[in-house]
């Protein structure tokens, strides 16, 4: 049996190939965390998926793409409304361009993936769609799974995920 991820790793090899690219300097995340945290994201983002019943490879690029606007413009205030534009130039990319064979973004999965990237940094919002709320989910899981103090509503997402994947005990 195997997962169909072809889509999010032909995305993730577009990022590294286009991270290199882009200063390193004047960051106000330095760009070693923002790639890790990216990778990190995007796998957390299947295994959540899949325990969650949502589409893996879909939350997969979610979670790849999420702080695209704190990548590329260097700055995290704002970063995920900054995302849009960016979001949908690399989706136009990957759909004319980067995909060769394999199958679109349809406009249905564009229009969850910017939602929930746009939406990711309200933590303190709850949002009815379950791609944005896991997506806030995942962003706590990760930071904390990197050794990041987590309180406030960081906390809240991280015990929503701890509770998912049955950890609380570990606390
Ligand atoms: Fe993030």
């Amino acid at each position: 049996m195997k997962l169909a991820m072809k889509r999010l790793n032909r995305i993730l090899s577009y990022l590294f190939d286009d991270i290199k690219n882009l200063s390193y300097e004047d960051r106000d995340l330095p760009m070693r965390w923002s790639v890790m945290h990216m990778y990190s994201t995007s796998q957390l983002g299947v295994l959540v998926a899949l325990k969650k019943g949502l589409n893996p490879e879909l939350l997969g690029i979610i979670a790849a793409l999420h702080d695209i606007g704190s990548i590329k413009t260097k700055r995290r205030e704002n970063h995920a409304k900054n995302a849009s534009k960016y979001v949908y130039e690399i989706i136009e990319l990957y759909n004319s361009t980067l995909r060769g064979n394999l199958p679109v973004i349809n406009e249905s999965e564009i229009n969850i993936i910017h939602e929930a990237i746009i939406n990711h940094s309200d933590k303190d919002i709850k949002s009815e769609d379950p791609y944005i709320e896991a997506m806030k989910d995942i962003d706590s899981l990760d930071r904390y799974l990197h050794g990041i103090e987590t309180k406030g509503d960081h906390l809240t997402h991280l015990n929503n995920m701890l509770d998912l994947f049955e950890l609380r005990e570990l606390e």
